[in-house]
Formats: structure tokens, C-alpha cells, sequence
């Protein structure tokens, strides 16, 4: 099968043509849809019917083995039995919407900082996979902003600073700054992780800035220079012209890679409308580990 995409923003983002990733199995495709990441960083599929099952196994054809060590694991047991499926909404066990005061909310609504999926893990997030099951009937976005744009924007003299730069990136540090603190037991469970500042994947040779609100310092660095470095970085990534927001529709895929770019949720009323996404995130592992 062949499929084309329709690009959405002059620098990254394309919708794909009709398909149907549940019966999306052949090396061929596959190989096209990974080109197409590779390009684009965030891949746009309409009209998906993903169990939870199917949503699973997809992740693994197109990018190996899954990420389970999410911060809202450490929280509260998954509502779907597996960690590997991330439960992306504001409803608890029962399905009903969650008090404005829960924990799971206020850990929950620090999606909305920009950030990249598991950077405070080693291996960290490659590719993360968020299915639309039940969407709001008020606008409630998902904001992309593009790093190798981002980096490439960048005067020489920046660029050189920051090229051998590593940086910490840490969930409890992040949440802190939301108003957020996991108890110590909790934090003894996320102690972060440390990785380049600037990043070239193997499959595209455009660098990309590394960044999320989970950077908490740089190592070779002073603590207050380097926040101010991160900062600004931040700042400087998610001007407009680096950014594009989906609006969502019921039953659309998104994947972006955590590696080219940040995202965010946008604020709704999330204490009056249900929201509820899903998402599968894979490692990035040096090597594709396709199950
Ligand atoms: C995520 C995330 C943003 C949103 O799923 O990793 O950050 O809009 N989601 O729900
Ligand atoms: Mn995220």
C-alpha cells in the first residue's frame, strides 16, 4: 500500500492519506510511515477504530518495544491493566470526571507545560501514539512546536555554546514547578535522566533541540545558568512559527516523535467535559526491537 501525505504547516506536521493501521503489517508501509516521521515529525491518521488491543500491537509493528514507566503509574494503578497504555483523560477508575482537587488531575493537567513524553527516563520516548475515544465538545488542542526548525533558527554563536551540552530531565522537578510534589517514596520511583541538548537522529541528519519543562539543569553548567539557558531555549522554540496545534476529531491518531518535538496540551474546562485519549509510547532504542 502507498500512502502520501498532505503537509499541514510549512516546516513539519502532514496529514496521511486513508488508511487503516490495524491492518497495517507489510515492511513496505511500515518502512513509508517511519520515512514519513522521519520527515515530518508528527503524522496526522483520521478516522482510526482502535481497541485497546489493536492500538498496542500497531505501536510495536511501527516502532518495537513500549515505554510503561509513566509518572501517573507511580500515582495510581492503570485503568487499563497495562502500564504500556497510558490513559490520557480526566476520568478516574469509574469513568467519572475527576475533582479539581484529585492528584491524578493535578498531575494530569501538567501536560499542559511543554514537554517531550519520557525524557526523564533512560531510554526515554521515540515515538508516542495518542488515539482519540471520547473528545469534548469545546476545543481542547494538542500544540506541536518543530526543534530542528527551532534549532536551525539558532545564530552560529548559540549553536556552538550549547553543542556538547547534557542535560537532566526530571518529572519531579517539572510537576514541582506546577505546584506538584510526589512524596518522597514516589520520587525514589522517578529519578530522571540525562541526555544531549542537541540531538541528530539516525533517520533524518537535521539536528533538533532536546528539551521539555522537565530540564532541570545542565550538567556542565551551574545550576541558575543553565535554567536561564533552558529558558530561553524554551522560549525561543515555541514561537509561532515553530508551532501548530491539532484540533482533535473523534477517532483521530496522532504520532510525533519526542525526538524532533515538544508538545502540550491546551487548557478546557476539564471539571465539566470528559476527555479521553490513549497513548502508546515506544523506546528509543538504538536498534528498532519490532515485535
Ligand atoms: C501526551 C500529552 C497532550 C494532550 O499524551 O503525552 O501530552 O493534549 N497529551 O492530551
Ligand atoms: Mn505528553
Amino acid at each position: 500500500m502507498s500512502v502520501t501525505f498532505k503537509p499541514l504547516h510549512p516546516n513539519f506536521v502532514a496529514e496521511v492519506s486513508e488508511i487503516d493501521l490495524r491492518e497495517v503489517n507489510d515492511p513496505q508501509t511500515l518502512a513509508e510511515l517511519r520515512a514519513g516521521m522521519a520527515k515530518y515529525g508528527v503524522l496526522v491518521f483520521k478516522n482510526q477504530h482502535f481497541s485497546n488491543q489493536e492500538q498496542l500491537d500497531f505501536a510495536q509493528r511501527m516502532d518495537g518495544e513500549l515505554h510503561a514507566k509513566t509518572s501517573s503509574s507511580v500515582l495510581a494503578k492503570n485503568r487499563f491493566g497495562n502500564e504500556a497504555l497510558t490513559d490520557i483523560s480526566n476520568v478516574g477508575q469509574d469513568g467519572s470526571i475527576l475533582g479539581a482537587e484529585d492528584r491524578r488531575r493535578m498531575n494530569g493537567i501538567s501536560n499542559r507545560i511543554w514537554h517531550t513524553d519520557a525524557s526523564f527516563e533512560d531510554p526515554a520516548g521515540r515515538y508516542s501514539m495518542l488515539y482519540a475515544r471520547n473528545i469534548p465538545p469545546v476545543r481542547a488542542d494538542t500544540q506541536f512546536a518543530d526543534m530542528r526548525s527551532a534549532y536551525q533558527a539558532l545564530d552560529e554563536d548559540t549553536k556552538k555554546t550549547i553543542a556538547d551540552l547534557h542535560v537532566h530531565h526530571s518529572i519531579v522537578y517539572s510537576r514541582h514547578t506546577m505546584g506538584f510534589d510526589f512524596s518522597e517514596e514516589e520520587s525514589a520511583k522517578l529519578k530522571g535522566a540525562i541526555h544531549p541538548l542537541v540531538r541528530i537522529c539516525a533517520d533524518n541528519p537535521l539536528p533538533a533541540l532536546y528539551l521539555a519543562s522537565h530540564a532541570s539543569r545542565v550538567m556542565e553548567w551551574a545550576i541558575p545558568e543553565g535554567r536561564l539557558l533552558l529558558k530561553d531555549l524554551i522560549e525561543h522554540a515555541t514561537q509561532t512559527q515553530f508551532t501548530w496545534s491539532h484540533q482533535w476529531s473523534l477517532n483521530d491518531l496522532v504520532i510525533w516523535d519526542n525526538r524532533t518535538t515538544m508538545h502540550r496540551a491546551r487548557p478546557f474546562d476539564d471539571v465539566k467535559y470528559k476527555r479521553e485519549l490513549t497513548r502508546v509510547t515506544t523506546l528509543d532504542l538504538p536498534q528498532r526491537q519490532a515485535a
